[in-house]
């Protein structure tokens, strides 16, 4: 996310982590017998995080225990990232670092995106990895570790053309208030641009019903919010016979008992109907932030883009959701010289930012990836002048949001706090709408809990307030 401005709080806020300890002794009633030792490192999204969240459950449950070093590991997984070229480039200098530690009895796998991407040829790059594994295949992880373990060189999992999701009773969770739940796997939409439907597969739901017990067990065990994740969460399609919508998920995770705040990323803007933005409205438990990538404010780059809607309709999406009585945060992805746009055409885009007023915007520069139909299109952007429009984009997006978060001075906004900073009586959380909170209390074992802050200063990315003690 090198290029973000990162108002997206889940860039900024960093969670306190029980520790690799903790969670080795949480499993270790589990553990049939110790098998070795895993190191797992992780790249990309938040479904990334999650996805290392479920490997690290299977391989606790295996009898493996989490170290903290590569150096310390029998076995070293990678969970990699390609949605752009810098991060798949990453992969093969990492594996590199690797292989300068890797003792005789340890094994590296490749995890993630960049492992289904270039599959086997992995093997000819890096000969070192053992294991190669996208994440259409993790549910056959047992299968494969068991295969390892048996002495196999070269063991893969690449099948990427399945209607099942992985489904794990075992998930090792970093974070001890939010949980995440994967709702939907892989994507159909075919955006030009992006490698996404060839790593991740096609679109597969899960049931309604599994997605609710999880939810009510993690309620019962002390989370109070949840985040439904997918890379187009709200195309969510209930496969069993309660045909349950989107929106329904949504309302009824928010009447779990426990259960204060439910959010969903990321959400298409084709599939974002007016029932979510009901559903908003009427359940506060369900958070008012939406995160709606754009990609571009020009509607002749959005269809070359195969984004399947022009600026006008994402306008109305977004009229919609700012129509409503309680007032949503809105974030946005954006990719900047995209093969042919033209000058006019990127300020299109900047004219959008200043028609939405994003909360928040992830910007990136336009990156060819294999297979995709972009990178055989016609009129390449020059790197140069794809740093300057970035440049520009950004700039303007940072005196949007310093304009916005200045107009909050004197407003209450109910913050779960996050953690303690380092100054004496300072803390930071994070409000229902996703923003950064930095406030001060004179009340000391805030941490995890749910108070009234009043806004009384800004930074570009965050809310300076006071602790205002009153019922929430
Ligand atoms: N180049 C640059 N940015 C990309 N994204 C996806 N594919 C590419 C690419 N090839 C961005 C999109 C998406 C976000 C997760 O990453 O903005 O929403
Ligand atoms: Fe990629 Fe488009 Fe699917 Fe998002 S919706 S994951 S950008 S193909």
């Amino acid at each position: 996310m090198g290029n973000a401005i990162d108002i997206r709080l889940e860039s900024l806020v960093k969670p306190a982590t029980p520790g690799v300890a903790a969670a080795n002794s949480a499993t270790s009633a589990v553990a049939e017998q110790a098998r070795g030792t895993f190191f797992l490192e992780t790249f990309g999204c938040q479904m990334n995080e999650h996805d290392s969240e479920k490997v690290a459950g299977v391989l606790l449950a295996r009898g493996y225990r989490q170290v903290e070093t590569p150096e310390a590991a029998s076995l070293i997984l990678y969970n990699t990232c390609s949605i752009r070229e810098k991060a798949a480039q990453k992969v093969f200098s990492r594996l590199g670092v690797y292989r300068d530690i890797l003792g005789k009895e340890q094994k590296i796998g490749v995890l993630g995106c960049v492992a289904q991407q270039e599959g086997e040829a992995i093997f000819s790059r890096a000969p070192w990895v053992s294991l190669v594994c996208g994440s259409a295949s993790y549910r056959n992880l047992p299968q494969m570790l068991a295969q390892l373990e048996a002495g196999a060189e070269r063991v893969t999992g690449l099948d990427n053309d399945t209607d099942e999701t992985f489904e794990t009773e075992v998930t090792r969770r970093d974070n001890p208030w939010r949980a995440y739940i994967t709702i939907i796997e892989g994507c159909d939409k075919a955006c030009a641009y992006c490698v996404v439907p060839f790593t991740r597969g096609p679109e597969r739901s899960r049931d309604s019903a599994r997605v609710l017990s999880e939810l009510r067990q993690l309620a019962e065990r002390g989370y109070s919010e949840v985040q439904f994740l997918g890379q187009t969460v709200n195309s969510y399609a209930d496969p069993s016979p309660r045909k349950m919508r989107f929106s329904q998920l949504l309302v009824e995770s928010a009447q779990v008992p426990g259960i204060r705040r439910v959010r969903f990323t990321t959400s298409h803007p084709r599939d974002f109907t007016p029932d979510i933005v009901a559903a908003i409205e009427t359940h506060p438990a369900i958070c008012n932030h939406v995160h709606l990538p754009v990609q571009s404010g020009s509607s002749r780059v959005l269809r070359a883009m195969q984004r399947t809607y022009s600026r006008a309709e994402y306008l109305e999406k977004i009229a919609m959701i700012r129509g409503a009585r309680r007032q949503t945060a809105i974030t946005t992805d954006i990719i900047v010289g995209f093969p042919g746009e033209t000058e006019a055409e990127f300020d299109e885009t900047l004219s959008l930012l200043d028609e939405v007023k994003y909360e928040g915007v992830f910007s990136f520069k336009y990156s060819p990836r294999p297979n995709t139909p972009a990178t055989s299109m016609p009129d390449a952007i020059p790197e140069e002048e794809k740093s300057r429009r970035l440049a520009l984009l950004q700039e303007k997006q940072r005196a949007i949001q310093v304009n916005t978060l200045q107009k909050l001075a004197g407003e209450i906004f109910e913050v779960h706090v996050d953690g303690a900073s380092k100054k004496e009586n300072q803390w930071y959380g994070h409000s229902s709408c996703n923003r950064v909170v930095n406030f001060s209390s004179s009340k000391s074992d805030l941490l995890g809990e749910y108070v009234a802050v009043r806004v009384n200063g800004c930074t570009p990315n965050s809310l300076l307030g006071e602790h205002v003690v009153r019922p929430l």
